[in-house]
């Protein structure tokens, strides 16, 4: 078993560079698919996610080659074939195949995806998106089958901005025939980063990063180039660690508005930050004011940033409440975290963080990904060892995370134990 080891306590100095967004480059790779042509994806995080994604696009045929940081791929020899449910079952993203499978080739035929286990994760959204468009959706024990003879625009209404249902339903909408207007859309810059992605192949596309998305459908997509946009979760991630335990430490190759939310909260806190074009300059802060926090869709504040962040309420003084209204589940690093010296209460959909706590290193699980955030950073904190077990959903998010720490000073390391 592989465990992630740290030795808290030590100041991060020095740069450190933000990679491609997970969340975009997860819908970017499928979207390739849609085109007629060869396409480069620049700005891909080298991680185990786009890595399954990868070995789905293999398996349907496509020709793929991986450099460090970027994937060509070449969707032309694709074929509509059914994605095994191991590889489906890795992530959630997988059922982004389903919607450019169905706007391809007018049938799919695939199984429930996976994902962190965080809340229920229905995918109705998706299917409302695919029936409005003309899509016939059977659902078979944990399989979908989903025939589309003739995609017709339509208006759709999104019950809830989802992410995921907002960009399949634009993936099918850009090969329908006529408009398709989303209602109540997801903001996401993931979003806009995918619609830019469609617009450079061909697709007409207006409205991306608002409540109101416009797609013109059109006959073909061709091959282009295009790069993934910095990860606002990973920035986050490492500004928290800096208002922990940095010295003047850069969080470099970001953009800012993306995390504003985060920046603003913090100054809230009273912690020292410096926002500059493309970085921030964060350090560590004495004597932090509690604050309320409520995650939202964006621009509110990102629920994927509400573990990490829990662990600099346990450094403010006094009580902090954070509230998660995105997901039902999202709370399972709580129990961790006061195994380490936090006092946290869970109340409903609520955190109360009575502070501040001294954090002590111990043996800790990383439940889900932004769980496992949430422990790196307690453990870059805390006093002595922390182990963490169930490495897997850290490294499904974070590019080299251990390698990026350790150079700004940080004593990390993957063991085997
Ligand atoms: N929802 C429904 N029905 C749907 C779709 C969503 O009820 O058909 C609910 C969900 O259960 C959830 C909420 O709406 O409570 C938001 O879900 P959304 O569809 O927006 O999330 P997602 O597309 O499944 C993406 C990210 C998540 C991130 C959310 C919210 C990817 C692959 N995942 O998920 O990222 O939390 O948007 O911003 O893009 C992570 O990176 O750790 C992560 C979980």
């Amino acid at each position: 078993m592989k465990v992630l080891e740290i030795s808290g306590g030590r100041t991060l100095e020095g740069t450190i560079r933000i990679s491609g967004s997970k969340n975009s480059s997860v819908a970017l790779i499928p979207a390739a698919i849609l085109a007629d042509s060869e396409v480069t994806i620049c700005n891909v995080p080298e991680i185990t996610d786009t890595d399954a994604l990868a070995e789905i696009l293999d398996y349907l045929g496509a020709k793929v080659k991986r450099a460090s940081e970027s994937i060509v791929i070449d969707p032309t020899t694709i074929i509509n074939k059914e994605i095994p449910e191991e590889m489906s079952k890795k992530l959630r993203a997988s059922y982004y195949f389903m919607a450019v499978l169905l706007a391809k080739f007018g049938h799919v035929e695939m199984y429930f995806p996976g994902g962190c286990s965080i809340g229920a994760r229905p995918i109705d959204q998706t299917l409302k998106g695919f029936e409005a468009l003309g899509a016939v959706v059977k659902e078979e024990e944990n399989r979908y089958i989903i025939d589309a003879k003739n995609l017709v625009g339509a208006h759709v209404y999104l019950d809830m901005p989802s992410v995921g249902a907002t960009i399949n339903t634009m993936l099918v909408a850009v090969k329908a025939k006529g408009e398709t207007v989303i209602e109540n859309a997801a903001k996401e810059p993931e979003i806009v980063n995918v619609a830019t992605f469609l617009n450079n192949m061909g697709a007409k596309i207006t409205g991306a990063g608002t409540s109101e998305i416009r797609i013109r459908g059109v006959e073909t997509l061709e091959g282009c180039y295009t790069e993934v946009i910095p990860d606002r979760i990973e920035t986050g991630t490492y500004i928290i660690a800096g208002a922990l335990v940095g010295k003047e430490l850069k969080i470099d190759n970001i953009i800012p508005e993306h995390v504003e939310m985060l920046i603003l909260k913090m100054k809230e806190m009273g912690v020292q930050v410096e926002v500059g074009p493309d970085y921030v300059t964060v350090s560590k802060t004495d004597s932090l004011k509690p604050v309320r926090i409520k995650t939202q869709g964006y621009p509110g504040f990102a629920t994927d940033l509400q573990q990490p962040v829990t662990v600099l309420l346990t450094q403010c003084e006094g009580e902090s409440i954070l509230e998660e209204t995105v997901y039902e589940n999202r709370f399972k690093n709580v129990p961790y975290l006061n195994e380490m010296g936090s006092n946290i209460e869970i109340v409903g959909k609520k955190i109360k963080v009575h502070g501040k706590t001294d954090l002590k290193g111990t043996q800790v699980e990383a439940t889900d990904l932004r769980a496992g955030a949430c422990l790196v950073l307690a453990g870059l904190l805390a006093e002595g060892t922390t182990t963490i077990t169930n490495i897997g959903p850290v490294l499904r998010g974070y590019e080299h995370i251990v390698e990026k720490l350790t150079e700004i000073g940080a004593k990390i390391e993957i063991k085997e134990v």
